[in-house]
């Protein structure tokens, strides 16, 4: 049967209760860190299609803030050029762009500066006026973790933060990574409850707002098949990997401070060891899935000595080389990063779930920038025949392939026989393709979670509790990695899988990366 968008109607399990389409009150958006990559790639495209796809109230407007100096004018010219890049739809609606475009402002200053904040209010107070936004606003940290807590502190001195009884509405959305290790998460959750209401909050990881990250859930629990052999008895290994052809662009001050495990295995990929490895939940409301999807951050193992950590963790860090054919600068070379930095760029690890599921079986992470290609995928190894009737390596294990991005789908790789007169197994693989099925571009996951802000619907956001227990993991590598007694990262060439030593580490346990 064709796709029919009415099949929608089912509830988004991350989502319940969302069928229809709720319309957001008016809002002003304040984009903290506009003049970033953030708000520039992602942010901005993504609040022009929720205009495009009609998702945004009449009254609306955006006011940009950050260090650069840009007038309301330059700010505007500016984000056309990012939309026309970057946008999901294109070309460019004139009419829509006209209207989205009459509601940007900008602020200019420093966040350190008291005087940022009454500039902003006053900016405010005009949008307001000018675009009936009646003072409901939501605050975007899209900036360097280390702002966020001045940010809270500044917004609520300057009076900028309502309590929730207040008709106009405050919210604070917080960029990940959410602080720096556990005692800084603990410290921005303290601070957060001591300027905001848990219900004002939003701690944003945009994996979580990705179709193929949700439709773990719906893979895992919405068939019967695959549940029986998830598990010790069946699978022999679980690799993930998010990879980029992407270096760190423009973002040297922020990387130099993040580095690859902040910013993408304390969140993203640690999002992707939950929803692979959770038990199913009692039912399909928000809190039933985060309470297993912390059951499972508990249950990970964290190295707890140094010894530990050199054992399972690989650091890389990229220099010049080749991505796709263009040359590209080291990461040393790139701007903002300080010549012999240690910040690494490319990280691979194993893990292991101490759980009645998964004990025994390693969980091997990647992630790193300026890879030869953009994939993230979790690939679910099963066990290996116990015997062949075939001959000795003529069939290979099966695979299942979780495509999250690019090229979207899901792969099972099996053994086939090979026409003709004699039993020659060969392996192929059974495709399922987004593109191919459901035809449409899926929205951008920044659009769905900022409607979802601006509805003020929590549920596909990170909880108090389980971004302090992912910092616990990520928090004990970190110790080890920046003690100074951890070798500075492996180099790796620009477009290359990363260093040696990432293969050493599968290698050791006579197993490989994918191929990709
Ligand atoms: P950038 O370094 O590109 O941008 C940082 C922004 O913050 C700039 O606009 C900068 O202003 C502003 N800023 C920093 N410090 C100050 C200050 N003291 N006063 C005023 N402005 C300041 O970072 P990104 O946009 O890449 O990342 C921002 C956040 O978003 C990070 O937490 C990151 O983890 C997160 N994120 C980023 C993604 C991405 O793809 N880039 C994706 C997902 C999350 P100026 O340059 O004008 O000085
Ligand atoms: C962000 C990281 O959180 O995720 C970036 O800060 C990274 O460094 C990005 O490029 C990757 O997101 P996506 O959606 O392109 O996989």
């Amino acid at each position: 049967m064709p796709y029919r968008p009415e099949d929608d109607e089912i509830p988004n399990p991350l989502r319940p209760g969302l069928r229809a389409e709720s319309a957001p009150e008016p809002c002003a958006v304040v984009v903290f860190g506009a003049s970033g990559d953030l708000a520039h790639r992602k942010l901005i495209p993504a609040l022009y299609n929720l205009a495009v796809g009609a998702h945004l109230p009449a009254a609306f407007g955006v006011v940009g803030v950050a260090k650069s100096e840009y007038s309301d004018d330059q700010f505007r010219a500016d984000m056309r050029e990012a939309v026309g890049k970057f946008s999901r739809t294109k070309p460019i609606d004139e009419d829509i762009w006209a209207d989205f475009a009459a509601g940007l402002r900008y602020s200019p200053g420093s966040f350190d500066d008291p005087q940022t904040f009454v500039r902003l209010k006053g900016k405010l107070e005009e949008l307001d006026r000018a675009r009936a936004t009646r003072g409901n606003r939501l605050f975007y940290f899209a900036t360097p973790p280390s702002t966020f807590p001045t940010l809270l502190t500044q917004l609520k001195s300057a009076g900028l933060i309502n309590p929730p009884s207040d008709p106009a509405f405050t919210r604070v959305v917080i960029e990940k990574p959410f602080g720096r290790d556990l005692a800084s998460a603990r410290a921005l959750n303290r601070l957060v409850l001591e300027t905001c209401d848990e219900r004002q909050v939003f701690r944003i990881d945009h994996y979580l707002g990705k179709e193929t990250v949700q439709n773990l859930l719906v893979f895992r629990f919405g068939n019967s098949i695959f549940e029986p052999i998830w598990n010790r008895k069946y699978v022999d290994h679980v690799e993930i990997t998010a990879g980029e052809e992407l270096g760190i662009e423009s973002r040297g001050r922020y990387y130099e401070e993040a580095g690859i495990l902040r910013d993408m295995i304390q969140n993203h990929v640690l999002q992707l060891v939950c929803l692979t490895a959770m038990e199913p939940p009692v039912a399909f409301d928000a809190d039933a899935v985060r309470d297993e999807k912390i059951k499972v951050l508990r249950a990970i193992e964290t190295f707890d000595t140094p010894e530990e950590v050199m054992r399972n963790v690989v650091l890389g860090q990229y220099t010049a080389g080749s991505v796709a054919g263009t040359d590209v600068p080291g990461y040393q070379e790139e701007k903002d990063v300080a010549k012999g930095s240690r910040t690494p760029t490319f990280v691979a690890l194993k893990l292991n779930i101490h759980s009645w599921r998964w004990d025994g079986v390693p969980f091997y992470l990647r992630s790193g920038k300026r890879l030869p290609k953009r994939a993230t995928e979790v690939a679910i190894h099963f066990s290996p025949l116990p015997h062949s009737l075939f001959g000795d390596g003529r069939t290979q294990p099966n695979v299942l392939v979780i495509r999250v991005q690019p090229e979207e789908g899901i792969a099972l790789r099996f053994s086939a026989k090979v026409p003709g007169e004699r039993y020659r197994p060969r392996t192929v693989s059974m495709d399922f393709r987004y593109g191919t099925t459901f035809g449409s571009a899926s929205p951008e996951a920044y659009e769905r979670l900022l409607l979802d802000a601006l509805r003020g619907d929590q549920t596909l956001f990170t909880r108090k509790d389980e971004v302090e227990a992912a910092w616990k993991i990520v928090g004990n590598i970190l110790k080890v990695t920046e003690s100074g007694e951890f070798p500075p990262p492996y180099s790796y060439e620009a477009g290359t899988w990363g260093p040696q030593a990432a293969d050493q580490l599968m290698a050791q346990d006579g197993r490989a990366w994918r191929r990709l």
